[in-house]
């Protein structure tokens, strides 16, 4: 049975429109409750989990610890602005998630946005989820714009339906 799952949670993992046999990178988990959603609807699909708290590490280990222990969760610690993040989380991913990681919306994060496309296979599609309960959209949508204005990601897609969600998709012809 999946623990509880906070809206903005359940609203990002819907937008992942998984398949089912997906290599997922999630930057930033926290508790882990998205890396659970995920491994539960979809039993073939494979999940590396990055924070940079040890708290975040060892919470989102313990509540997923039989995905772990299949491995079918790999949990790290690690930080998304580290310049050898791929030595971290390995790849390539199909899918790259970030919930409520404000780096991408606090300034314009480019190197970070980069570095994550360069781990998505030709196609892949990396999610940025916020929930803005103080309504603050506008800016968080600006930063999220400015951060994925990056060689190698195609158009962003927004969404605005209980959170602010911008994806971009690795272009197929390369960089
Ligand atoms: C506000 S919490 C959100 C947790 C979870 N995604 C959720 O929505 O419930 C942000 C998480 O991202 C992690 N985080 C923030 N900046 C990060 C960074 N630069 N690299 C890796 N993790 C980061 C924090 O340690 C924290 O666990």
């Amino acid at each position: 049975m999946v623990g509880v799952v906070p809206d903005r949670v359940q609203r990002a993992v819907a937008l992942l429109d998984l398949r089912g046999d997906e290599v997922v990178l999630e930057i930033g988990p926290g508790p882990g409750a998205a890396a659970e959603l995920v491994l539960a609807r979809h039993p073939g699909v494979r999940y590396v989990a990055v924070d940079r708290s040890a708290t975040a590490v060892a919470r989102t280990t313990a509540r997923n610890r039989a995905a772990v222990d299949r491995g079918r969760l790999i949990v790290r610690q690690g930080d998304v602005t580290d310049p050898d993040l791929a030595d971290t989380v390995g790849g390539p991913f199909d899918v790259v998630l970030a919930v409520n990681v404000n780096v991408f919306w606090t300034r314009a994060a480019c190197t970070e946005a980069s570095a994550l496309a360069a781990l998505l296979v030709p196609g892949g599609a990396l999610w940025l989820v916020y929930e803005t309960p103080g309504g603050d959209d506008g800016r968080v949508l600006d930063g999220v714009r400015a951060s994925l204005a990056v060689p190698g990601l195609g158009a962003p897609v927004v969404v605005r339906e209980g959170v602010v969600a911008v994806g971009a998709r690795r272009s197929r012809a390369g960089w």
